[in-house]
């Protein structure tokens, strides 16, 4: 929805013009050219201003001539209206110029303002991110960066050339016809102001209302879109359309009521408006009538003040606005200052060596308190090994994984890789030493091809190819029309569940990091394919140090150790043959799933 205007009109308690201050440094490196603008702005301005005076000189020439017939006059004033013509191209020339350099200057700084907070959300925290909605997320981006833009074309293109110019016109009112004259227009302009600003203020709990109600229609209208699926498995279309409308008809609601506080702030603008004219003029019409000014000098005033009311016109859009982009701003700063939980420490060491020996130590661990996932959790993977962990569903496996990735920190305990505390590694040097093929596999909504090279950005693309084949993926890409070069949808939904799991172990394969984690990675394939698939990670993993979680036990019976985890703690731990002499937990699973594997082939 929404193809009105999207004004700002989130509750803001005053103009933060500290914001100002914060901005100031994305401007230094463009102080000649912003020097140039500002040159321009002025220009302009006193060439509008001008255009009044050359108007009342024609019409007084005019006037002269009317009563004294001789023609040769006529050269005179055409050469007034000449310079009429001219100073208005001037004036819109200059304009022009301002644009063309101040816009250079904002673009450059939105868009270095932009990959800033860009790179700051990609090094902020995972919880973060989780607790966050995206979308709110990247609307806080948009806004801040639209706001920069807003005010600094407000700023230089109305703000500022408006004060200039009710300066010069009430200095030039003032010397030419009095002080009565600059009273009055200051006096107007003063009421104007201090009208649109409360009014506006007034205005924005309506305002607001329209927005809230905009954005809850939204929100839902989305939710239910992206919910396609679910809503057609319900038969629910209608349940769904019935709701979308009577959230647009609050909207209507409140958009009407809005409409009534917009004509407030009209009307008493354009009275206010009317009454300075009307006294303005009528002092001037009083003066002609007595002689101690001309008509071209009444054409002259008149002039001045449509001049300078026409931008006024905007002030309470503008004052509205203003306000509203220095908030949106300063959130976006806010943001950019926003420290992440995890952070690399001061000097992290880099890890220049493959991983020899993971260590796992007394590992506490909860997302949110009170409610503990991992409760001492102890063991080693040694350089080659491969170790495995099994258990029940929420257990804590894919947590452990995401500790040792250092998404989260843990609570009590470490984890420590070649002796390092990994809190005291750089991220960076950690990460690149895992290769991850995640539980849940999403993919970027680009081709199969793009997706699979992310592994390694730089890699080849015989290395690609290689990939492709050792994940099993040649015969499905083959069968494409489009072969690898087939976009896989948003998140990568348009593959089955399979075949996004083969992406992601090509894209592991590709980046062949020392130390590869398997998070279920076979649990969406087929027996056959997981065979054929298992053949590859073996091969792949053979001169690795791999961790495999697996829920079907037959996949890692060749583990060097396999740790079986219950509610956050480790309950028995070695080798297959171990484990079934113990006559635990692992063989009561074992039997039930070797009698499900005859019932199956039966
Ligand atoms: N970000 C999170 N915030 C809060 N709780 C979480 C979060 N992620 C996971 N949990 C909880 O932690 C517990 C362990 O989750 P985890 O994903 O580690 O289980 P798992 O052993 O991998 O299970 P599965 O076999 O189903 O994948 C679960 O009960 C889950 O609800
Ligand atoms: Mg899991």
């Amino acid at each position: 929805m929404s193809p009105h205007f999207q004004a700002h009109v989130e509750p803001v308690k005053g103009l933060k013009w500290h914001v100002l201050k914060l901005l100031w440094p994305e401007f230094l490196p463009f102080k000649q050219r912003i020097a140039l603008a500002i040159g321009c702005l002025l220009l302009a301005k006193l060439a509008s201003v001008s255009l009044p005076f050359w108007l009342k000189h024609i019409i007084d020439d005019l006037n002269g001539q009317l009563n004294d017939s001789s023609l040769q006059l006529v050269i005179a004033p055409l050469a007034l209206v000449a310079a009429y013509g001219f100073f208005r191209f001037i004036n819109v020339l200059f304009n022009e110029l301002r644009d063309m350099l101040f816009g250079r200057v904002t673009e450059r700084a939105m868009r270095h303002i932009g990959v800033n907070t860009f790179k700051h959300l990609h090094d902020l925290d995972l919880a973060y991110h989780l607790n966050r909605r995206t979308g709110g997320l990247s609307r806080d981006i948009e806004r801040g960066i639209s706001g920069i833009e807003f005010l600094m074309r407000f700023m230089v293109f109305n703000i500022v050339p408006t004060i200039f110019e009710v300066l010069l016109v009430v200095i030039l009112l003032m010397i030419n016809y009095g002080w009565m004259y600059s009273f009055i227009t200051l006096t107007a302009v003063a009421f104007y102001i201090v009208f649109s600003i409360i009014t506006t203020e007034w205005r924005t709990k309506y305002m607001r209302e329209v927005n809230a109600a905009d954005s809850k229609s939204n929100t839902h209208a989305i939710d239910s879109l992206l919910n396609y699926e679910t809503v057609k498995y319900f038969s629910n279309e209608n349940f769904e359309a019935k709701r979308y409308d009577s959230e647009l008809g609050e909207w209507e609601k409140a958009k009407r009521k809005n409409r009534l506080t917009l004509f407030t702030l009209n009307g008493g603008q354009a009275l206010i408006i009317a009454l300075a004219m009307t006294a303005t003029l009528a002092l001037a019409a009083n003066d002609v009538a007595a002689g101690i000014i001309t008509i071209g000098d009444f054409v002259l005033i008149n002039g001045f003040l449509m001049q300078l009311f026409i931008p006024l016109n905007f002030f309470g859009f503008v004052y509205r606005e203003i306000k509203g982009s220095l908030a949106n701003i300063e959130a976006m700063f806010e943001l950019l200052d926003k420290k992440p939980a995890i952070e690399d420490r001061e000097h992290a060491h880099t890890l220049d060596t493959p991983p020899e020996r993971i260590e796992f130590k007394q590992l506490h661990f909860q997302y949110q308190p009170d409610r503990p996932i991992l409760k001492g959790i102890s063991f080693t993977i040694s350089k080659g090994q491969k170790v495995a962990i099994v258990g029940e569903s929420g257990s804590g496996k894919s947590t452990l994984v995401k500790l040792l990735f250092r998404f989260y920190d843990v609570n009590k305990g470490s984890i420590s890789i070649n002796g390092h505390d990994i809190r005291d590694l750089s991220q960076h040097s950690l990460r690149s030493a895992i290769g991850i093929v995640p539980q849940d596999t999403v993919l970027f909504n680009t081709t199969i091809y793009a997706n699979i090279a992310y592994g390694r950005p730089d890699a080849s693309e015989a290395e690609v190819n290689q990939a492709i084949d050792m994940a099993h993926l040649r015969h499905f890409i083959d069968d494409l029309p489009y072969g690898d070069q087939t976009m896989v949808g948003e998140r990568g939904l348009k593959l089955s569940g399979g075949e996004k799991q083969r992406v992601a172990i090509a894209r592991t394969i590709l980046k062949r990091p020392p130390l590869l984690v398997f998070d279920e990675a076979t649990s969406s394939l087929d027996s056959q394919s997981e065979q054929a698939i298992l053949t590859t990670i073996k091969e792949v993993a053979k001169n690795h140090t791999s961790l495999v979680i697996a829920h079907r036990l037959s996949t890692i019976v060749d583990a060097d150790n396999i740790i079986v985890l219950d509610k956050g703690l480790i309950i028995e731990q070695g080798n297959h043959q171990q484990l079934l002499q113990r006559r635990g937990v692992y063989a009561n699973l074992w039997e039930i799933q070797q009698k499900q594997k005859v019932s199956d082939d039966v």
